[in-house]
């Protein structure tokens, strides 16, 4: 996979690189996880939706959510009402929208820096394996928490957990929760 150097890369790169790789990012998605990608997910929303229930839903919002396979695992869970996810790279969102015959989850194009969304709009905003792609992470962690009601939960996977909690606030720090 082609890298970008984080110092001069920018969000048209990173989009490019994306729109270009989304043909065949769900088979090196299985192929380099050795196919335990989908038991990650299973944990990540295990996680993610603990506290929360049938008779009490979380509305979620996946960011950088690429080919929708989080988003839809969480769309399959009874503990969710809404699920909305948002990604960078148009490519990435169709194949996503090709996978989704329903409405759920809703899939749009959106920077995850500057999110089209009201304040404490979602009970979950999940993020992952998206953080290392921004140009700007530190903007996407606020937004992560600017998203979130009060009480509500950004997970992010372990390995990106340690720079969320660097770059992020406290206030955002205290809600980051691991999420695979
Ligand atoms: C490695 S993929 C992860 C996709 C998905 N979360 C998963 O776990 O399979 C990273 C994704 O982040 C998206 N991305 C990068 N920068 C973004 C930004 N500023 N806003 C939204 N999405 C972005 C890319 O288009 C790509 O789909």
């Amino acid at each position: 996979m082609h890298r970008l150097d984080p110092a001069t890369k920018s969000r048209a790169d990173v989009r490019r690189m994306f729109d270009a790789i989304a043909p065949r990012y769900d088979l090196l998605n299985r192929v380099l996880s050795v196919g335990s990608d989908a038991r990650w997910r299973c944990r990540a929303v295990e996680r993610a939706l603990a506290g929360f229930s049938a008779q009490r839903p979380a509305d979620v919002l996946d960011v950088c959510c690429g080919t929708a396979d989080l988003a839809l695992a969480f769309g399959r869970d009874e503990r969710t009402r809404s699920v909305t996810g948002v990604d960078l790279s148009r490519s990435m969102v169709r194949i996503g929208r090709d996978k989704t015959a329903a409405e759920r989850p809703r899939l749009a194009v959106a920077d995850a820096t500057r999110l089209p969304v009201r304040d404490a709009a979602f009970d979950v905003a999940s993020v992952a394996f998206g953080l290392r792609n921004l140009v700007e992470p530190e903007r996407g962690i606020a937004e992560l928490a600017r998203v979130v009601r009060p009480g509500g939960r950004v997970a992010v996977p372990k390995a990106e957990r340690e720079r969320a909690c660097s770059a992020g606030t406290s206030r955002t720090c205290s809600r980051v929760s691991a999420a695979g």
